[in-house]
């Protein structure tokens, strides 16, 4: 059964709209967690433009399923996943300019600085998943420096304007998976996932877990966060 983690950062995002005190990414964590949600994931940026470090605090002292970091690879972020122990860290590329994040991590090229950060963590007892693009290189990569996990960034499918272009990606994702496999590395994916994409995702079932944000949250304004997250188990699972 595909495990669902929900990205609560625009919680955060639009009470920082406004510098006040709500939504709250702490409530909104109860209430994903209550409709059945497997875990709860945030990115702390370096700009902190939408989880606050005390978001952080908070969220590890109250989110009861899984809390998944997602952060650079900086001294920063290592002393601050050491000190907060989230039950684990996705590291992920970050550019201050980009909307979100937009690719995946070059395992390859930063394979000793990746590796390094793996193994504070690791002796921090966090395990450590990479959020790489579905490429053979990277997931080898990935491998090598002792990730436990691996998150296959499904941005380039869901972007995908034609059918031809979505099957292309999927095939992408699909060869991936396969590499991810034979190195026994555990598998999750995630980014621009909706409720119309995710369905052909959610049918791989090597992929362990899906994390979803812009979507759940989006349709949380209109239809509230309790059936937006129903909404999505119900497709996924
Ligand atoms: N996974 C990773 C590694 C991400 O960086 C993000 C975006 O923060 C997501 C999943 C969720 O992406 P989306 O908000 O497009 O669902």
């Amino acid at each position: 059964m595909t495990r669902l983690g929900v990205n609560i950062d625009h919680v955060a995002t639009v009470r920082q709209a406004r510098g006040v005190a709500y939504p709250d990414p702490g409530t909104a964590a109860s209430i994903v967690e209550l409709a059945g949600a497997d875990g709860i994931v945030c990115h702390l940026r370096e700009d902190r433009r939408h989880i606050q470090d005390r978001d952080l605090r908070i969220l590890r002292e109250i989110v009861q399923t899984q809390l998944n970091l997602e952060m650079a690879a900086t001294e920063e972020m290592i002393g601050i996943a050491l000190a907060t122990k989230p039950d684990i860290v996705t590291l992920v590329p970050e550019k201050r300019e980009e909307l979100t994040t937009e690719g995946g991590l070059d395992v390859v090229k930063n394979f000793r600085s990746l590796k390094k950060a793996i193994q504070q963590l690791r002796r921090g007892n966090i395990p450590v998943s990479l959020f790489v693009d579905p490429d053979r290189n990277q997931i080898k990569a990935s491998e090598e420096v002792e990730a436990e996990a691996i998150e296959i960034h499904t941005g380039h499918y869901c972007e995908a304007k034609t059918s031809a272009r979505a099957d292309e990606e999927l095939k992408r994702i699909l060869d991936a998976v396969g590499e991810a496999c034979r190195r026994n590395l555990r598998i999750a994916a995630g980014h621009g996932l909706n409720y119309v994409n995710v369905r052909r995702i959610a049918e791989v079932k090597e992929i362990e877990e899906l994390n979803i944000g812009h979507s759940i949250i989006a349709r949380a304004v209109l239809v509230g966060l309790d059936r937006a997250v129903r909404e999505m188990i119900a497709l996924i699972r």
